[in-house]
């Protein structure tokens, strides 16, 4: 009996490639999931940037994710990283895309790849190279000839790159998904008539280039057919009205574990139990993809940060700066993770219910004809812990928490159940820096006047000036004391982050705005030397 109905089975597996042809060699979707090589899936992912790690750390990075239950490593490409000038690429050491992709590879995971090229990311010039800027006639992320022709330029290097390595799914290889821009409609009204038209060309660029699997746009809910429009917050499962067409799968491209930290500011911790409730309020409500922003945030190198965003990304995220693991966040997840697969078919082929429990405690039963039951039993309450009745038995449901029974009868995971022991960091000196010769000292040119050519009566506009060669723009000014005025005063109204003051080559003082004010005046007397 056994035998036989292995057997069938097989048959009905070999029928079933046979009739779909081609696509069992990619990704499609459907309204409920992706479907790899033909195989519907439930997908955990975690998003881990190349550049903000080394090359030595991401085979353990990626590890720890493994581990940690997920399937999927999502990363952004930089664009201003790896074209630094027209045409000029660089690939190398922790810019090597390939060697991350194949590396995600080798440990069995699938990989997002959000090209952007426009990414935002707290990174500098949102990925944009600087020198777009200086192209005549460019409007950025828009309906602009200039502009279109540069993010296409980028985008066909690196899928094309990516084809010539085979790594996208329908060639074989680990990436299941590409984006193309990023969270566009933020900004997509102040462009007018060009926004939309830009929606449509993007889409159709990237549709052009033919990778055999799906194309997302993120907060995006005009994305054109068939790209999938996807949602980024910390509660998809309250906030997304899903995606634009029926026949789209609901996927969360980013569940903030956190928030990125600037300077001033402090850590913005999202508790283990909180990410847990709304990821499994997503999965409830038919969601089939979450991927953590970030899973690993790693450290912005060199001028990599945007303004006044500090060089540790996501320090709280389940992999702290370092690479190691940030419990009980990392572990707890990764139980939830477990309990889900636990009944993921069932979750992929049942049916969906839903039903009131109580005042604030709903349930969703997901349910196959013969076999399979998942129910997912939710308290709302955020003070109470509540009792409810669910199939003739009692359940006790901690405060603001979600009970997971992958047989709808025993409960194996509830999101505000910790079982994972918090860690601290604990640090240790490696090395003393007693010596000045463990110092490297970088000192900056103080211009002469007199050799300077640049004439103006205002400040400038900085990353136009500097072509972003430099974070540092010297100014300098002289003027003839007049006896009968009162002491001078030095007065500077800027945009810039900081400011510093001298009086030849004495310091006066300086002054600074911040996150979100980026305007200061800086005032200061100067005291005159008479001679
Ligand atoms: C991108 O532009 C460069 C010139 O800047 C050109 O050599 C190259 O062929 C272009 N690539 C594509 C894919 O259009
Ligand atoms: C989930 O999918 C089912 C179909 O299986 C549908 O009836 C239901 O309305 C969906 N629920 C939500 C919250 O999207
Ligand atoms: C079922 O879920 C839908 C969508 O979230 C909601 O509008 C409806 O009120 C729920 N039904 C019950 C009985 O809770
Ligand atoms: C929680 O329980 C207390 C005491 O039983 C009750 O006064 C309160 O209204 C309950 N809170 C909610 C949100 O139901
Ligand atoms: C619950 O109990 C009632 C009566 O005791 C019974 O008719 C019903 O079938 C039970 N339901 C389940 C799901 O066991
Ligand atoms: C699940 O619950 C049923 C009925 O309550 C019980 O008989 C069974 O042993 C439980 N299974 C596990 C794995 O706990
Ligand atoms: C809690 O963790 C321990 C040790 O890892 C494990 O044996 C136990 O089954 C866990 N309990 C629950 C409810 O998951
Ligand atoms: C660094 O200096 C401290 C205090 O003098 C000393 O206790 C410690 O052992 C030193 N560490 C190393 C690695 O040399
Ligand atoms: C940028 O600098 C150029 C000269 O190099 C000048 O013509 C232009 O007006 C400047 N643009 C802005 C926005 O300041
Ligand atoms: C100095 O200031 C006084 C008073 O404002 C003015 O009358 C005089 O012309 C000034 N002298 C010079 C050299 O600027
Ligand atoms: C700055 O230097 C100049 C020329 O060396 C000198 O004449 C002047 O007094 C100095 N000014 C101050 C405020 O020290």
């Amino acid at each position: 009996m056994e035998k036989w109905k292995v057997f069938v089975m097989v048959m009905m597996v070999s029928l079933f490639t046979f009739t779909v042809g081609g696509e069992e060699d990619g990704v499609t979707y459907d309204g409920r999931s992706l479907l790899i090589h033909g195989q519907r899936k439930l997908l955990f992912s975690g998003s881990i940037h190349y550049p903000r790690s080394t090359p030595k750390m991401w085979p353990d990075l990626i590890g720890k994710a493994k581990e940690g239950g997920l399937d999927v490593i999502q990363t952004y490409v930089f664009w201003n990283l790896h074209e630094p000038q027209p045409g000029q690429y660089d690939f190398s050491g922790r810019y090597d895309l390939v060697r991350f992709i194949k590396e995600i590879q080798a440990q069995g995971l699938y990989v997002c790849l959000r090209i952007g090229p426009f990414i935002e990311s707290e990174w500098t010039y949102g990925g944009f190279p600087f020198w777009l800027h200086d192209v005549p006639g460019i409007v950025y992320r828009t309906d602009n000839e200039p502009f279109k022709f540069y993010m296409q330029n980028f985008t066909t290097k690196i899928v094309n790159m990516m084809k010539a390595e085979g790594l996208y799914a329908s060639q074989g290889g680990p990436i299941i998904l590409s984006q193309i821009e990023n969270e566009y409609q933020n900004v997509e009204r102040s462009f007018g008539v060009g926004g939309p038209q830009y929606v449509q060309w993007a889409a159709k660029m990237a549709l052009s280039l033919d990778t055999g699997v799906p194309w997302v746009m993120c907060k995006q809910t005009d994305a054109p057919h068939p790209v999938i429009n996807t949602c980024n917050g910390m509660r998809c499962g309250e906030t997304f009205p899903g995606p634009n067409s029926p026949n789209k799968p609901k996927l969360w491209t980013e569940d903030w574990t956190s928030f990125y930290q600037v300077y001033g500011g402090l850590p913005y911790i999202r508790s283990a139990q909180d990410i847990a409730f709304h990821v499994t309020l997503f999965i409830a409500r038919n969601g089939s993809y979450v991927n953590y922003y970030m899973y690993h945030g790693g450290t912005n190198f060199g001028r990599t940060a945007s303004a006044y965003v500090i060089t540790a990304y996501y320090d709280q995220a389940p992999l702290d700066e370092y690479g190691l693991l940030r419990q009980p966040k990392w572990g707890h997840l990764r139980e939830l993770h477990a309990a889900i697969k636990s009944c993921s078919s069932t979750l992929l082929q049942g049916v969906q219910s839903n039903f009131s429990l109580g005042k604030l405690q709903e349930g969703y039963v997901f349910e196959e004809e013969n076999e399979g039951c998942v129910a997912f039993l939710i308290n709302n309450d955020g003070v109470n812990n509540t009792n409810v009745q669910f199939r003739n038995k009692t359940f006790e449901l901690l405060p603001k928490s979600i009970s997971i029974l992958p047989d709808c009868q025993n409960v194996t995971f509830n999101t505000a159940n910790v079982n994972t022991t918090s860690n601290t960091r604990i640090y240790f000196n490696r090395q003393n820096f007693s010596s000045i010769d463990d110092w490297e000292k970088f000192e900056d040119v103080i211009p002469n006047f007199d050799d300077t050519t640049l004439r103006s009566n205002t400040l400038l506009e900085q990353m136009n000036t500097t072509k972003d060669k430099s974070d540092y723009l010297w100014y300098t000014t002289r003027f003839e004391y007049n006896l009968s005025c009162s002491e001078p005063t030095f007065v500077v109204e800027s945009r810039a982050h900081v400011a510093h003051a001298f009086v030849n080559t004495t310091y006066i003082g300086g002054a600074h705005g911040n996150h979100d004010v980026n305007s200061f005046k800086l005032e200061l007397p100067v005291t005159v030397q008479l001679q």
